[in-house]
């Protein structure tokens, strides 16, 4: 399937406050310079919050992270778990249509969706409550068939326990994930036929139905406040911990021509001549770091090429967020190819446009 950008996006987005501190402590989980890492659930969140991914959403993830706008989009447009157009305001619908959930019964579920919903996958009901699509095996076949709605699972589903659900979470419920028809889980239809002691002892849910009553975040849009952040390290200093003598690690030498600051390259007040270069040519320079580099003074590619290792410690002290960037990308390599007219070529090894 071609999945592209909405043709109407809003003007903008931002993270709630809780959210945007939550995506902090995701981007801190992750060593300097591979900040990068984070794009997922970066993402997901921004999908969470708004209910599907909206470019403006894309881009500013991609702010965030030091992206160019063209990597994060490749990873939105690329898995199918992020919805790229508009979803219904109260669920988002995803009907298994892969084998075992086609034998037992998902066209009657597609059917209903398209009564009810629209006729169309992806497109918003009328009400504007409901959007639904159909999608590849869930990994819930022996509860065939199967349907996603927001983040849980309802299981062992027919026409009309489907046609009942979509009723209740039209009037607000929020109807209890998991098996539809009686089963506790996947055990056979008839009962358990072997470890029935288990059957004593189980508690009213199965484990997963379980967690989304508890969560009780099966179609809710998330603003951060829902649960603490996981991230303690950002603000609380690690505990104390003994470590014996022998096992403590011995740092690691530092390299001994780099001074702990470095040296600042030289910086221009403005790019010469009134234009500076494309510092986005540089692979690994999105607009952030090409707008931060500016704010450094650095506007030209001989002025990178010209950088020491003294200035690379320098540059990386400053680019706050993206340390290591700068070699590991080998910054200082493509720009003395670019200052001597060196461009990239696409795939098809055609030049692409300045
Ligand atoms: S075939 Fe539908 S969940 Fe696997």
């Amino acid at each position: 399937m071609l999945r592209r950008l909405h043709k109407d996006q809003p003007a903008s987005f931002a993270f709630t406050p809780a959210n945007y501190l939550w995506a902090q402590g995701q981007i801190s989980k992750y060593p300097a310079g591979r900040q990068a890492s984070a794009i997922i659930p970066l993402l997901w969140r921004a999908q969470e919050q708004e209910g599907w991914l909206t470019r403006p959403a894309i881009e500013h993830v991609a702010n965030m992270l030091g992206l160019a706008y063209i990597r994060a989009l490749e990873v939105a447009t690329f898995y199918f778990m992020f919805q790229l157009q508009p979803v219904g305001s109260v669920a988002h619908i995803q009907i298994c249509g892969t084998t075992s959930c086609m034998i037992c019964g998902a066209e009657e579920l597609i059917a209903v969706c398209k009564e009810l919903i629209a006729p169309a996958a992806h497109a918003v009901s009328v009400d504007g409550k409901f959007s639904w699509e159909e999608v590849e095996c869930l990994g819930a076949c022996a509860n065939a068939p199967a349907a996603q709605i927001g983040k849980d699972y309802y299981e062992d589903l027919t026409a009309s326990k489907l046609r009942d659900l979509i009723g209740r979470f039209s009037n607000g419920e929020v109807p209890v994930p998991g098996p539809q028809n009686g089963r506790y889980a996947a055990e056979p239809l008839s009962g358990l036929t072997s470890l029935k002691d288990f059957d004593s002892g189980r508690k009213q849910y199965n484990a997963s139905v379980q967690a989304a009553v508890d969560l009780r975040d099966t179609v809710k849009r998330i603003d951060g406040t829902e649960v603490p952040l996981t991230t303690p390290w950002i603000s609380k200093p690690a505990a104390a911990k003994q470590i014996p003598a022998s096992q403590v690690a011995k740092p690691a030498p530092v390299a001994a021509e780099v001074a702990p600051s470095g040296t600042q390259p030289l910086a221009l007040s403005a790019p010469r001549g009134g234009q500076g270069d494309n510092l986005q040519k540089i692979e690994g320079i999105g607009p952030v770091l090409e707008k931060l580099l500016q704010g450094l003074g650095v506007f030209h590619f001989d002025q990178i090429a010209g950088w020491t290792d003294q200035n690379l410690a320098w540059v990386d002290q400053n680019l706050e967020g993206f340390k290591g960037r700068a070699k590991r990308d080998d910054w200082i390599g493509q720009s003395k190819k670019l200052a001597s007219g060196w461009r990239p070529t696409n795939a098809a090894g055609d030049k692409p446009a300045e």
